[in-house]
């Protein structure tokens, strides 16, 4: 039996034989443990379901595996919970910031992170990567897009970190953060999804009474039909974007310290020939699939690979499938500096409406830490494997001890 949605089947990474037999099978393979989906696996449906919002919708379901009910799905709800025109609408309001060309703003800004979290790891011979590296500079990044201030974003690893099941140490009580809210309609059930609320709302009402220019200060001026964002439109729209700028890039940076580790030869490759360094960039974050699957749930009978599928079943994409489709890429476990950007690898998601708005502030955010790297030239050896989050959706490592060498 196949269980998709047991955390256990994580637990040293992705699931490569796993994932390889199902891609291998006929049509979209049937979940068998307790949570009934259709999981899709090979690149080429994964595309096809990613690029109709129509037929596939992330607003009627829930886009984790679990269901919820209607209620709490209102209650949490933000552009990636949303379909179009709703979604397209909330979109825009911040969109214009995360532009290829807008993200070469950050640059020096997230130079100057990746320089000073990599100073203070040389200095220290090394040290858990995750905490030294891999979580400040994402959060440092969004935060400073966001408007938080630098005082706070400890506070904000802490709330986004108990977002994800297991990736903090302390289990939470309900009333965690001062959470008066039924756990059931809290995004990820968590009290800390409170916590960020409250944070959002009171950092919104400083900016409303002083504007700065930052993203928080456009949000709360922001109109949709001419009227503000609900309180929970605004509070989500934060909360997104601490998590999805947050955790996502962390992964990829983790697994990158487990590349350079693993395979200096690719990262020499990099340091005589800088133009490699976007599609190494690239590789990371195919190679790390830092998001495991999202969830669409079929609004009309329909067919995919052959698979009749009928209205209200549970859609499962599996990025972490996909990007290893050996139909799509050439000898797809060899990690590979050089591997072409066509066709390109779907862990920002297969296209369409809902594909990942920081895809660019996270490739240059990795090209950046790459590339100091291979500057410094520096050499990992790792003296323990990594530990990872314990959980079905994310491809997260919670700790990583890196000497160097
Ligand atoms: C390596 C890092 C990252 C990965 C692997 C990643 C992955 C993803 C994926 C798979 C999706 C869903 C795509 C879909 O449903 O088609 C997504 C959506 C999203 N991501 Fe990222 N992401 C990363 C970094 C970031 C960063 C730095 C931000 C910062 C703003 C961000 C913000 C978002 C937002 C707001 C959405 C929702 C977009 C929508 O619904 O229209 N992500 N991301």
């Amino acid at each position: 039996m196949i269980d998709l949605a047991d955390p256990g089947i994580y637990s040293n990474g992705i699931p490569q034989d796993v994932f390889a037999d199902l891609r291998g099978r006929q049509g979209l393979h049937r979940n068998e443990g307790p949570d009934q989906f259709w999981s899709v696996t090979r690149h080429g449906d994964l595309i096809d379901v990613s690029r109709d919002t129509t037929t596939f919708s992330s607003e009627v379901g829930h886009i984790q595996i679990y269901d919820i009910d209607p209620d709490a799905l209102d209650a949490r709800a933000s552009m990636i919970d949303l379909d179009p025109p709703i979604h397209t609408v909330l979109r825009r309001l911040v969109s214009s910031a995360f532009t290829p060309r807008h993200v070469q703003d950050y640059r020096e800004a997230i130079r100057a992170r990746v320089v000073d979290c990599l100073d203070r790891f040389e200095a220290d011979g090394g040290g858990d990567w995750v905490h030294a590296v891999a979580a400040p500079v994402p959060i440092g990044v969004i935060c400073d897009l966001m408007g938080v201030p630098e005082e706070d974003h400890e506070y904000m690893i802490e709330l986004s970190d108990h977002l994800v099941a297991g990736t903090s140490s302390e289990p939470l009580s309900p009333d965690a953060y001062g959470n008066t809210t039924e756990l059931r309609l809290l995004p990820f059930n968590s009290p800390a999804a409170h916590g960020i609320s409250e944070y959002a709302r009171k950092l919104g009402e400083e900016r409303r009474a002083r504007p700065t220019g930052d993203l928080m200060s456009k949000l709360i001026a922001a109109e949709v039909d001419g009227e503000r964002l609900t309180d929970s439109q605004f509070t989500n729209f934060f909360r997104l974007m601490i998590f999805a700028g947050n955790e996502t890039t962390r992964s990829a940076m983790a697994h990158l310290a487990v590349h350079v580790a693993e395979h200096p030869d690719q990262f020499d490759r990099v340091r005589t020939d800088p133009t490699l360094l976007e599609t190494a960039a690239e590789e990371v974050i195919r190679y790390s699939s830092p998001i495991l699957y999202f969830r669409r749930t079929v609004t009309a009978d329909t067919e995919l690979a052959g698979t009749p599928l009928a209205a209200g079943d549970k859609i499962v994409m599996w990025y972490a499938a996909a990007n290893f489709d050996r139909s799509v890429f050439v000898d797809p476990l060899r990690f590979d500096v050089g591997r072409p950007k066509q066709p390109p690898n779907v862990a920002f998601g297969g296209g369409g409406a809902h594909f990942c708005l920081g895809a660019s502030l996270a490739r240059l955010e990795l090209e950046l830490l790459i590339e100091e790297i291979v500057a410094r030239n520096l050499r990992f050896d790792l003296p323990s494997p990594p530990k990872f989050v314990d959980s079905n959706f994310v491809n997260g490592i919670e700790h990583l001890e890196v000497r160097l060498k």
